[in-house]
Parts: C-alpha cells; sequence; structure tokens
C-alpha cells in the first residue's frame, strides 16, 4: 500500500517536474511541498517526536519510489534522514525535542556535514574546530560536498575538539542557519542529481549553546559512522528507484520501437539485456531490504546503533546497489540507441543520476574497505 499510494504521489506530482528541474539545475520545491502535504519528507521520525515513525524499510521504499521519477527529489527524505540520525541515535532528549518536531512537521529540513575540502575518503582527517568558551563552543572551519545546503535550517556538523586524539577527538553539534557566522558557497555545477544544491558550508567563529553538542565529546566520529551505517541504505534506496525508473522505460520502449520489421523487443539481443538488468536490479533490491531488516534490528527508537553486522550490509548494500544502478541505467540508454543519448528521453538523466549513487556516503572504494574490516 505504501509503495502504491507514494508511486502515484511521484508520478502525479513529482515526475512533471523532474526534467525542468534537471535542466534548471533548480531546486524541487513542488516536490517538497507534495513530500510534506503527505507526510513523506521525513518519515524516519519516531512517533514520539511528532514524526510518521516508519521503520527503514519503509523508508527506503518511500525514497525507492521518488528516486524511480526525480533522483534529486528523493534526496529530500534521504538527506532529512542523514543529517537528523545524529540526533536520534546520540542526541539529548531536549536536542530531540527541539529538533525533530520542525523537521516531522515539515518546516525545517536537515542537512549532514562531515566532508571538507581536503578531508574526503578520510573524514577522520577533518580540520574543522570547534574550541569550548564558557557556556558556548566556537565553530570555525569549511564543510564541502554538503548536500541540500542553503536549503536546510539545521546542520549536524562533525568537528575536532581535541586535536591529539584523531578520529576520538572528533565532537558533533547541531547548528543552524540563522546562527551567526554561517554562509555557503555557490552552488556545484554537477553532472546529475542536479536539482539538490551541493554547496560548501562556511563556519566563521559560530558561537552556539554547550546543549547543541550531540552525544558526549569525542563521540562524534562514532555517531557519524553509525549514521552512515544506516543512511547508506537510503543511498541503495535511491539507486534502486533510478534503475527502476530506467528499466520501467526501456521495457516500453523496446515494444514500441519497430526495426527489421518487428518491436526490437521481440530480438533475443534486447530480451537477454532487458532479462541482465532486471535480474541484477533485483538482487540489489533483495541486498538493500536484508540491509534495511538489520537497520531496524540496531534499534533507532533505543538509540542504540550497535554496530552488529550493519555495518557490513550498509556498506555492501550501498556499493552493490549503486554499481547495478550504473550498469542498469547505461544499458537503458543503450535500449534506446540515439533517442537515448538525448534529453528527449529520461534516460540520460536517469544515467547521470546514477553515478553519484557510487560516489557519495563514501565512494564504492571505501565501502570495500568498510566490508572488508567488518566481513560477516
Ligand atoms: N560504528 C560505530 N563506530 C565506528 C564505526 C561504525 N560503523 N566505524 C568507526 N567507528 C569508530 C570506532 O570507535 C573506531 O575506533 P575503534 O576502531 O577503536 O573502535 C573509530 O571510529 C575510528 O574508526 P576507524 O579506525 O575505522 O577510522 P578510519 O580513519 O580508518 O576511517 C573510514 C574509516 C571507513 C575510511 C571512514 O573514514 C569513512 O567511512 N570514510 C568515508 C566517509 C564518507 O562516507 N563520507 C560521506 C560523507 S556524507 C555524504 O556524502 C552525504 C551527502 O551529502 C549525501
Amino acid at each position: 500500500m505504501l509503495r502504491d499510494s507514494v508511486r502515484s504521489l511521484a508520478e502525479a506530482k513529482i515526475a512533471p517536474f523532474a526534467t525542468e528541474v534537471d535542466e534548471e539545475a533548480r531546486f524541487p520545491q513542488e516536490a517538497l511541498d507534495a513530500l510534506v502535504a503527505n507526510d513523506l519528507h521525513a518519515v524516519h521520525v519516531p512517533e514520539s517526536y511528532g514524526g510518521a515513525g516508519a521503520d527503514a524499510l519503509a523508508t527506503v521504499i518511500v525514497i525507492e519510489e521518488v528516486a524511480r521519477v526525480c533522483a534529486s527529489s528523493s534526496l529530500i527524505p534521504a538527506v532529512n534522514k542523514l543529517g537528523s540520525l545524529p540526533v536520534v541515535l546520540s542526541g539529548s532528549e531536549e536536542l530531540k525535542k527541539t529538533y525533530l518536531g520542525p523537521l516531522a512537521k515539515g518546516d525545517a529540513m536537515f542537512s549532514y556535514c562531515l566532508s571538507e575540502p581536503d578531508a574526503g575518503s578520510d573524514a577522520g582527517g577533518m580540520k574543522t574546530r570547534a574550541v569550548r568558551d564558557g557556556d558556548s563552543w566556537v565553530l570555525n572551519g569549511v564543510k564541502r560536498w554538503i548536500t541540500n545546503a542553503g536549503v536546510s535550517d539545521y546542520y549536524t556538523v562533525m568537528a575536532v575538539t581535541d586535536p591529539e586524539k584523531r578520529t576520538k577527538g572528533i565532537s558533533a553539534f547541531l547548528v543552524e542557519k540563522s546562527d551567526e557566522g554561517v554562509s555557503f558557497g555557490a552552488p556545484e555545477k554537477k553532472l546529475g542529481i542536479k536539482g539538490s544544491p551541493t554547496r560548501e558550508v562556511y563556519l566563521d567563529n559560530v558561537r552556539i549553546p554547550a546543549d547543541r553538542l550531540i552525544g558526549a565529546e569525542g563521540t562524534g566520529f562514532a555517531t557519524a559512522m553509525k549514521t552512515l551505517d544506516h543512511t547508506r541504505i537510503t543511498i541503495a534506496a535511491q539507486a534502486l528507484g533510478i534503475a527502476q525508473g530506467a528499466l520501467d522505460y526501456a521495457k516500453g520502449y523496446v515494444q514500441e520501437r519497430k526495426q527489421f520489421g518487428k518491436p526490437i523487443g521481440d530480438f533475443q539481443g534486447v530480451q537477454f539485456m532487458l532479462a541482465d538488468m532486471a535480474m541484477k536490479l533485483e538482487a540489489a533490491r533483495q541486498l538493500t531490504y536484508a540491509a534495511a531488516a538489520r537497520s531496524e534490528r540496531v534499534s533507532l527508537a533505543a538509540g542504540k546503533g550497535g554496530k552488529e553486522d550493519l555495518t557490513f550490509f550498509g556498506a555492501a548494500a550501498k556499493c552493490y546497489a549503486s554499481d547495478a544502478a550504473m550498469e542498469i541505467t547505461t544499458d537503458a540508454v543503450q535500449l534506446l540507441g540515439g533517442y537515448g543519448y538525448t534529453r528527449d528521453y529520461p534516460l540520460e538523466r536517469m544515467m547521470r543520476d546514477a553515478k553519484i549513487t557510487q560516489i557519495y556516503e563514501g565512494t564504492n572504494q571505501i565501502q570495500r574497505v568498510v566490508m572488508a574490516r567488518n566481513l560477516p
């Protein structure tokens, strides 16, 4: 039921703007409005904080269905989860009440600030500093590749509080867009997901109250990694949705397109391509759903976020599904031939959008590092 209702909504209210959002590289406000009106913009927020209380699998299904028509729009529910999960997992009761409520209502969005210009794969090499000053923390630094930056009201920012301790000297903070000293770089000019703004976030002597520390001092890196264990599954969901959109389109096209006197779908060469695409997609979906089930087991509501085998499964789902999405969208373009290569058809957009899923929330090379360190 959830899938059917999100699919109808996505087709009616989000799909009509997907091409325009991509071509004009503009934020999909129509998608945000439709998602908020139907309480689908941040479904993961627990009911106790005013949210829909969706489990990880339901969240995956929502993201999948939105990504099937517009990948940029699917970053609304996905990054709302990424940005707010540090608060859900490790934040004080006060922080949860203050910040999850507006997110659940659709009055505010969240972004996640881990990466920096010189700290991407090596997230622990970050330079952004947070220094305690009386009842405040003062933050200075630059965060890079921040999804939905400028649109979001709240930012979870990882910063160094003890430079001697490397990853154990990193802490997590809640920064508001309206805090003095917060500003944004120009939107990056990207290959895909053009409707979702990616910008630098500048922190220039940003003074925040001490109680905006998320969890204990020195636990920020672990919180950031625990968060990614859960949210890499939402990137897998995004990849599944993009791939499903491409497969559905190609499947229809090969029945219409006639060459040599019959639909090209009657040729075995084309049938084999479609069979491979559907097989890879289903394998990726099963792995993603298995990972989502594990995400649930580490009990978000209890705020435990234990490692268990989630770390492996989160990385594996994201890695496998994003590679599958890249292959499937590339083959879908191929099935449309010259038409697939033009902007008159949505497939080149889907192929461009798929690429990022192999890169963000950790490159697929880093996913393999993570998997190798956490073999089941
Ligand atoms: N759960 C809980 N704690 C964890 C953890 C996990 N999954 N992973 C690490 N930790 C903690 C542990 O306390 C660990 O210490 P112990 O080994 O003593 O337990 C500590 O963190 C340090 O861990 P590592 O030694 O493994 O750290 P490392 O420096 O070797 O880095 C890494 C590990 C996996 C390479 C990590 O840096 C990484 O994931 N890099 C990729 C970063 C990334 O994914 N960035 C994405 C940015 S977000 C984005 O793209 C989103 C967007 O906008 C859409």
